[in-house]
């Protein structure tokens, strides 16, 4: 039977990983600046989170969510800290889309409404409301269609108060980075009207933080750079290292009856370990330092070779000003450099995990010295 077309893929398969490495079959090695697209954030193979997984597993590897949850719970305690977002509460599932569609229809059902806000560039999934929220109609199918979304530029003030106006929006979904888009961020005096606008008239704003979250950008959550609080935050990705795992934190005010967000898989015990060990590991490591760290000196690296970088963190693109899909490809099979492409077909996205340091980002220079020369 043949796998049914997803992406175009390159020619590698790794059989194994280890921090920021993957092997292939035959031995050879990969330096991996792409995360398997931001998600591995501890490094591959941490040996405290394989430790800690495999003692689940052996103790206690799944039961539904009709029992309590004591690792739910501590989840939902660190997860407080973290992310200082001490009125919310927290729903775990599965994948960045399916938190962003439960994001959706929560802020549909609390207010009542159905137009949904969303950006050109964004990319929040390939579910029903969240491929339609989603800028790209290549992968929308006619039942997509049917959702009430206005997609705005970003930073287009006037455009989002004249949508606002008409009364009729339930959310306002957004990336504080643009990820698959390519790194573009809203401006901050745009966002702080933003969320001004959207309590003005009765809108939620959802952070969309699939990819942004999680020590990323520097910070636990990207929202976090700036003074505001969204009424949700979606997360997934970096959030289990691999282990399929997503979140959402909904401020308090947000009701919902019983039963209208439900998961059977979401927030197992094998899925709440893997978080709880990731986020021991981001700090017991110092990973968020370790990002900004890597990123002033990826900022240096890239000023001597007059590159434009844009992003935060170690959620960065490089734009080259010309369509990087040949060196996307000569990175990986001449270097055996694994980097991401983005919408933006001049932008290599690179998202290592947040262990990476000045070593391997040097790897990455000299190969780009290289290719440009
Ligand atoms: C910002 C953002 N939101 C949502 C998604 C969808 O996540 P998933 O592939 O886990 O459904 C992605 C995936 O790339 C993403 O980058």
């Amino acid at each position: 039977m043949e796998l049914f077309d997803v992406y175009a893929t390159y020619d590698i398969a790794p059989v194994s990983a280890k921090g920021y490495y993957l092997f292939d079959g035959e031995g050879k090695k990969y330096l991996d600046l792409y995360g398997g697209h931001a998600v591995i954030s501890i490094g591959h193979a941490h040996p405290s989170y394989v430790k800690e997984l495999k003692a689940q597993l052996d103790q206690l590897g799944f039961y539904s969510n009709s029992v309590i949850s004591p690792l739910q719970q501590q989840l939902a305690d660190t997860l407080e800290t973290e992310s200082g977002c001490t009125d919310y509460r927290l729903f775990l599932c599965n994948s960045g889309a399916e938190a962003n569609e439960n994001a959706l229809k929560l802020a549909s059902f609390y207010t009542g409404r159905s137009r949904i806000i969303a950006f050109k560039n964004g990319f929040h999934g390939r579910t029903s409301a969240t491929v339609a929220a989603t800028d790209n109609s290549a992968i929308q199918a006619p039942i997509n269609k049917q959702h009430a979304v206005s997609i705005l530029a970003l930073n287009d003030l006037a455009a989002l108060e004249s949508t606002l106006e008409q009364g009729d929006v339930a959310a306002i979904i957004l990336e504080m980075i643009q990820g698959v888009g390519g790194l573009d961020q809203p401006e901050p005096e745009f966002l702080a009207s933003l969320y001004e606008l959207a309590h003005q008239f009765g809108a939620l704003v959802i952070a969309d933080e699939v990819q942004s979250g999680f020590g990323r950008t520097g910070k636990y959550f990207a929202f976090q750079h700036y003074p505001h609080q969204p009424d949700i935050i979606t997360m997934a990705k970096g959030m289990g290292n691999g282990f399929p795992v997503a979140g959402l934190l909904i401020h308090s005010k947000i009701e919902a009856k019983k039963g209208m967000l439900g998961t059977t898989f979401g927030g197992n015990p094998l899925a709440c370990t893997a978080v709880l060990s990731v986020m021991e590991v981001l700090s017991t490591e110092n990973l968020l330092e370790n990002a900004t760290k890597m990123e002033a000196y990826f900022l240096e690296k890239a000023s001597a070779l007059s590159l434009q970088v844009k992003g935060k963190g170690l959620m960065l693109g490089i734009d080259f000003g010309f369509p990087v899909k040949e060196l996307r490809a000569n990175l990986i099979y001449t270097h055996r450099i694994f980097t991401g492409s983005s919408k933006d077909p001049n932008v290599l996205r690179i998202l290592p995990p947040l262990n990476i340091d000045e070593h391997a980002l040097d790897q990455l220079f000299d190969a780009l010295k290289k290719e440009l020369s």
